[in-house]
């Protein structure tokens, strides 16, 4: 039976990369049969060092947006990592069985190695391991998830093979990463070589779930394209345009083909103020649900208990499961 699994950092609100890369493609999800874990990744986010009272109401503000979006809490069990301490025992167990040498390889890890004076946190380093344990945790056999994070699910079936072995068993199913077809990598608006980030050092460089009407427009009107004014997808060349192609596609569910031909006639100039329509159409109404619920704190918080309460009966079992298998209890 297939058993989806995916997670997001709670940096806030979230923007029109992970809306398109992901969450779009979870609330779709939700119309075909199978279990459904969606997960706030809080114990992930620490990895980078972020404000005490910031990160609870991202935290909150994440929850909303999803909910927002359309997740729908009766159907898919929505809740914050670290009310499952069985992330972490799950975690450990599975670090005893990765060689440091595989985890050294990733190239997240060589990035911040490279930024990094003290050698990089541990955190950091084995990030990659609890993200297997998020996903194991569950016996997840399809994970729906952008571009970015594909190297993440390959690593994560490698190590559910190992600890097969040391489990002398094939109690961990094989993990399948699913995305929509195009914008699986919405670029950043500013510079198109890079994908867009919460990370990027300016606002102007993605748009957000909750942003106006006006700073859309606005963000859209300066996004960098390039001096040939045809409006044609080519994402290997023009980076740009094709990236607004993206965006339009994904807040119209038309296809490239379609967005292009429509298009025919219009320069660069002009097509933008039609992708900046069809994001508002999308975003002005998600908005404005986000406003509504995220005033209800006490129903955001008894959405992510209900969502736990569900989460930890198949943690458990399933570590129980581990535990004993390991030989760490009769
Ligand atoms: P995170 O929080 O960075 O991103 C959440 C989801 O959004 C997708 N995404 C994008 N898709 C398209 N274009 C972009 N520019 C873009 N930026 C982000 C990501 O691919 C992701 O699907 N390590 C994960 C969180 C995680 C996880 C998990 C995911 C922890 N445990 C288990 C899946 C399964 C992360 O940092 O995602």
């Amino acid at each position: 039976d297939r058993v989806i699994f995916s997670g997001i950092q709670p940096t806030g609100v979230p923007h029109i990369g992970n809306y398109l890369g992901a969450i779009k493609y979870w609330v779709s999800l939700q119309q075909e049969p199978g279990k459904i874990f969606y997960s706030i990744v809080d114990l992930h986010s620490i990895t980078i060092p972020r404000e005490r009272d910031s990160l609870h109401c991202h935290i909150l503000d994440m929850t909303a947006c999803l909910l927002a979006c359309g997740i729908d809490p009766e159907h898919s069990v929505l809740f914050q990592q670290s009310d499952i301490p069985e992330h972490t025992l799950l975690s450990w167990a599975i670090g005893c069985v990765v060689p440091v040498n595989r985890l050294k390889i990733l190239p997240q890890w060589q990035e911040r190695m490279k930024q990094s004076k003290d050698g990089g946190h541990i955190g950091t380093f084995t990030y990659p391991v609890l993200q297997s344990a998020d996903i194991l945790l569950y016996k997840a056999t399809h994970i729906p998830v952008g571009e970015d994070q594909l190297i993440h699910i390959n690593l994560t079936n490698e190590l559910a093979q190992v600890m097969n072995r040391r489990l002398l068993k094939p109690f961990f199913p094989r993990v399948h990463s699913i995305s929509t077809s195009t914008s699986t990598r919405i670029r950043n608006l500013r510079d198109p070589s890079v994908k867009m980030s919460k990370s990027a050092y300016s606002e102007q460089t993605r748009i957000e779930l909750t942003d106006s009407d006006d700073h859309i427009w606005r963000k859209i009107r300066r996004s960098v394209t390039d001096c040939t004014s045809e409006i044609a997808y080519d994402p290997e060349n023009r980076p740009g345009v094709s990236n607004l192609i993206e965006i339009h596609c994904g807040f119209s569910n038309l296809t490239p083909d379609e967005v292009c031909a429509d298009a025919k006639g219009l320069d660069t100039g002009q097509y933008k103020r039609v992708v900046a329509d069809a994001v508002i159409t999308v975003l002005a109404p998600l908005r404005q649900r986000f406003h509504r619920l995220r005033n209800d704190e006490g129903h955001l918080r008894s959405v992510l208990k209900n969502g736990a309460d569900r989460a930890r009966e198949v943690a458990v079992a399933n570590w129980e499961c581990v535990r004993r298998l390991l030989g760490l209890c009769a």
